[in-house]
C-alpha cells in the first residue's frame, strides 16, 4: 500500500479576510494504517463559514488548526484501503475530518457510511448533512415555527438559509428571505417561493422587514449577526424567538463592530434569543435525514449546490465563500 497524497495546509493565521497565501499545497506519502483504520480517496469537499473559526488562534467550539495541519473539514469519499472489519473497499463513506486533500488516513470512529440510495452522495455533506442539519434543527427545534409566523431568514440563498425558508413555509409560515445579490434574491422569491426578498446591499433592511411584517418578526433565523441582525431584531414581535446560528459577517473583522442595543425591543417584546450548535442534537440526525431525504424526493425540497472543480481551488473558493460569492452550498468537487 502507498499514496501520494496532495493536500492543502494551513501556512499563515489569516488576519482579517484570508488571501492565498495563508495556504500551501503539500505532498506526502501514506505508507502506513493501523488497525481500525481506513484510506479514503476524498470525491466531495464541503467548505463552511465555521472553518474561518478554526484558522485563527481565538478559543471556539471547535480546537484551532496548528501551524502546517490540513484543512479540517467535512468531505465524502470512497474507502480504497481497509485495515477495518466493518468497512471494505468502496464503500461511500462522510466525515467531518476528512479535510482538504485527495486521500485520508482515517479511524472509522470518525466517518460513517452513506445510503446512497437516498441522494446523490455529496448531499451528504449538504442538505443530508451537517447544513440540512443545521436548518431542521435551529428552525423547528429552536425557533418553533407555529403556522402564520412571520419566519425571516438571513444569508437566504446558502446553505442553511435556502433551507431554513423552505422549511419554514412547509411549517405554514410567511418567509421573507435576505440576500446580498439580485440574482440570489429572484432565486429564492420565484424558485423557492419565499414570500418576500430583501438585497442587504440596496434596500433599507429596517424598513423593508416593518413593511413586510407590520405586526412584527416571530421568527429570527440569524446566519449573519452585524447590522442586518440589529435591523431584523428591532422589529421583533411580541414572545419573538431568534435563533443565533451563525455570525459570518463577523467571523473576518480585527476589531469589535460597534453596533446598536438590541436588548430593548428583546425586552419590551419579551423576545428569548437562543444560540446553538447542530452538534447538539447529533443523537437525531438519522431522523431528521429521513425527514429532509422524503421532502426532496418528494419535490418539496430544492437543493442549489455551487460547485467547483479541483482540490488546488478550494482557497480561492473559500474567500469566496466569506465574501457572497457562492451561490447556494459550495462544493468542491476533488476527483471523481
Ligand atoms: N450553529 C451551527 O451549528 C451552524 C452550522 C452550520 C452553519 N452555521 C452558520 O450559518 C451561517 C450560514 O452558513 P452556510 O454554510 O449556509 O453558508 P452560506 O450561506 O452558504 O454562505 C455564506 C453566505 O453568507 C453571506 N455573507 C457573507 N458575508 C456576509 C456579511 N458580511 N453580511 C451578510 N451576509 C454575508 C453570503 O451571502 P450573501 O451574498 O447573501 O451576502 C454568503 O454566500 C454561517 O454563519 C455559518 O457559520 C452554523
Amino acid at each position: 500500500m502507498k499514496y501520494t497524497n496532495q493536500k492543502i495546509v494551513l501556512k499563515n493565521r489569516p488576519v482579517g479576510f484570508p488571501s492565498i497565501n495563508d495556504f500551501e499545497i503539500v505532498n506526502e506519502t501514506i505508507e502506513t494504517i493501523n488497525y481500525g483504520e481506513v484510506i479514503v480517496k476524498i470525491l466531495w469537499l464541503s467548505l463552511d463559514p465555521y472553518m474561518r473559526g478554526r484558522m485563527s488562534e481565538a478559543k471556539s467550539y471547535a480546537l484551532p488548526l496548528q501551524l502546517g495541519d490540513v484543512i479540517t473539514g467535512g468531505a465524502v469519499g470512497k474507502v480504497v484501503f481497509s485495515n477495518c472489519p466493518k468497512y471494505k473497499q468502496g464503500d461511500i463513506v462522510e466525515g467531518f475530518t476528512l479535510g482538504w486533500q485527495e486521500y485520508a488516513k482515517i479511524s472509522t470512529n470518525n466517518i460513517r457510511k452513506i445510503d446512497t440510495n437516498l441522494a446523490p452522495i455529496q448531499t451528504a455533506v449538504g442538505v443530508l448533512g451537517m447544513p440540512g442539519m443545521t436548518a431542521y434543527f435551529g428552525l423547528f427545534e429552536v425557533c418553533k415555527p407555529i403556522p402564520g409566523d412571520n419566519v425571516v431568514v438571513s444569508a437566504a440563498s446558502g446553505a442553511v438559509g435556502q433551507l431554513v425558508g423552505q422549511l419554514a413555509k412547509i411549517a405554514g409560515c410567511n418567509v421573507i428571505g435576505i440576500a446580498g445579490t439580485e440574482e440570489k434574491c429572484k432565486y429564492i422569491k420565484k424558485i423557492l417561493n419565499f414570500d418576500e426578498v430583501i438585497n442587504y446591499k440596496k434596500d433599507n433592511v429596517y424598513k423593508k422587514v416593518k413593511e413586510y411584517c407590520p405586526d412584527g418578526v416571530n421568527i429570527y433565523f440569524d446566519n449573519v449577526g452585524g447590522k442586518i441582525s440589529d435591523d431584523v431584531i428591532s422589529n421583533i414581535a411580541p414572545f419573538g424567538r431568534i435563533g443565533v446560528c451563525g455570525v459570518i459577517s463577523q467571523y473576518n473583522l480585527t476589531e469589535m463592530e460597534a453596533g446598536m442595543r438590541v436588548q430593548r425591543a428583546v425586552l419590551t417584546n419579551q423576545a428569548s434569543v437562543e444560540g446553538f450548535l447542530v452538534f447538539r442534537f447529533e443523537q437525531r440526525y438519522p431522523i431528521a435525514r429521513k425527514r429532509m431525504a422524503s421532502w426532496l424526493s418528494k419535490g418539496q425540497l430544492i437543493w442549489k449546490e455551487d460547485i467547483v472543480n479541483g482540490l488546488d481551488k478550494a482557497p480561492e473558493a473559500f474567500i469566496g465563500l466569506m465574501k457572497g460569492k457562492n451561490f447556494g452550498k459550495l462544493l468542491i468537487k476533488v476527483s471523481d
